[in-house]
């Protein structure tokens, strides 16, 4: 007998059955429903709506189902439907009767938007912190391997050296935007919506604030309506979920390139790659690889969630049911990259004789080279030109800028001299770039201690996401003007 079963004459087809259960995913909300339905209860016993008995001999039997749960003696059956029918037959079945008594003032519709808010509250929380691990790890690998140059690239032609510190530095700002974006988005999953009802609300004396106070929620639905049909809050959380992902999946991009026998750039620890069952030679960069194929589901899953929703009318319909698989599918897909990458770059190796030698033998000092004619009186534009016939000149000849003697040089430009060489040595092209924000090695430093601070701020809870305040944003490496004025002056 279903728990709904009382307006029925025939047991349900049984490919309906299995078509419209829920329980083989939802069961991931067993412990949040339990949750819900303790604060639920106790809430109704405070309020009159049942005798204080019937309330202890309710939250007794959740409790016990609670601990049932956690030994993994719990058992769900596709006949319930869903975990919220099989955890409150569950409940009957224990107590008896009055276990009946549960569902009063509420509707699966407001208590299935109340578990879904519940859990993904508690896993942003946990999706957070993996992302701080990960953006530590880049801070430590960059100070590890501060004076490293790499090739820096535009469409992945050599283009300026950088430090690559500096390139790391690139992914901590952007994991930083990520976990702001889901701090941001949680201050919409931090709202409780039971007492909503099936979607009018209810007519017994509830109270939903202290429901909510209790379960810990920032705030409350101000419209039952909205409460048990809005979804936003998980779609804000894959759209921030997505982004995420592609930015893992840039970063898995560029180790498959440096781990690559083409560039040569780092090692991967041989315990984050795998092997080939029949090149014995092979070390494949497998994690990388699938974190950036993964991007492709959690991408999927927000379009999807994104389509389910635009065409429903208010309030619940059973389509909302397709949140959950996506939802929990990219939670599971994210923790499991964060974690990973997080070791992946305490652990990987970085060639410096390749990188050295990728430095020195490419024209990545062409601009500077122009710059020091501009120096020297020239217009950029002619700069640019004499530079390219130079350019040109080596590539004809098979070799680089630093291979030409100095009158080669002066063939093409009279204002070349001895100090041409020092302008095109690596580190003097990358250290040059003093401005904030820049490769030089000053200026990293001085990202890398902004960076420090970011976590710090973050670790405090104080809201780094904030507009910077004049003195925040000046560089470290200028003098302190803003510092005697008035806040937002
Ligand atoms: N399993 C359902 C879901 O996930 C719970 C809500 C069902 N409500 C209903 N009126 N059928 O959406």
């Amino acid at each position: 007998m279903k728990l709904w079963g009382g307006r029925f004459t025939k047991p349900t087809n049984e490919l309906v059955e299995a078509y419209t259960a829920s329980i083989g995913f939802d069961r991931r909300l067993a412990k949040e429903d339990l949750e819900g339905s303790l604060a639920h209860v106790k809430m109704l016993g405070r309020c009159g709506v049942l005798p204080q008995e019937d309330v202890e001999k309710i939250a007794e039997g959740l409790e016990e189902l609670r601990r049932r749960l956690e030994a993994g003696t719990l058992e769900f059956d596709v006949a319930q439907e869903d975990v919220h029918m099989n955890l409150e037959k569950h409940l009957i079945d224990l107590i008896g009767p009055v276990g009946g008594k549960l569902h009063t003032g509420r509707s699966r519709n407001d208590q299935v938007a109340l578990d879904m808010h519940l859990y993904l509250r508690r896993e942003i929380d946990e999706i957070i912190e993996l992302i701080v691990d990960l953006q530590r790890a880049l801070v430590e690998t960059a100070h590890k391997y501060l004076d490293v140059i790499l090739p820096g690239y535009t469409h992945l032609q050599r283009a300026q050296p950088v430090l690559l510190a500096h390139h790391l530095a690139a992914y901590f700002w952007m994991f930083a935007r990520d976990a702001e974006r889901l701090r941001d988005a949680r201050k919409r999953v931090d709202m409780m919506p039971l007492g909503a009802g099936a979607l009018a609300g209810t007519t017994f004396p509830i109270d939903r604030e202290s429901v909510a106070r209790e379960l810990g929620f920032g705030r409350l639905y101000e419209n039952s309506m909205d409460a048990v049909s809005d979804r936003d809050f998980i779609l804000e959380f894959l759209a921030a979920a997505a982004i995420l992902m592609v930015h893992l999946s840039r970063m898995s991009e560029e180790f498959i390139l440096w781990s690559s026998t083409e560039f040569g750039f780092i090692e991967l620890d041989d315990a984050y790659c795998t092997g080939s069952s029949i090149m014995p030679q092979k070390k494949n960069p497998d994690v990388p690889e699938l974190v950036r194929g993964k991007t492709g589901r959690v991408v999927g899953h927000l379009v999807g969630l994104l389509t389910v929703m635009k065409g429903l009318p208010l309030a619940y319909n059973k389509d909302l049911q397709e949140d959950k698989e996506g939802m929990f599918d990219t939670v599971d897909t994210l923790k499991g990259a964060l974690a990973l990458f997080s070791g992946l770059i305490r652990t990987l190796e970085v060639r410096r004789e390749r990188l050295a030698r990728a430095v020195a033998e490419d024209f990545s000092g062409a601009t500077d080279l122009a710059d020091y004619l501009v120096r020297k009186g020239l217009p950029f534009r002619r700069a640019h030109e004499v530079i390219g016939k130079l350019v040109l000149h080596c590539v004809q000849r098979s070799c680089f800028l630093g291979d030409l003697s100095l009158e080669e040089y002066r063939e093409f430009s009279p204002l070349f001299d001895e100090d041409v060489f020092q302008a095109l040595d690596p580190r003097r092209v990358v250290d040059a770039r003093t401005v904030r924000g820049g490769t030089g090695t000053g200026a990293v430093k001085a990202q890398l201690e902004r960076a420090a601070r970011w976590l710090e701020d973050w670790s405090e809870g104080s809201d780094t996401g904030a507009d910077p305040e004049p003195g925040d944003a000046r560089s470290s490496a200028e003098p302190a003007a803003g510092d005697n004025q008035e806040e937002g002056s």
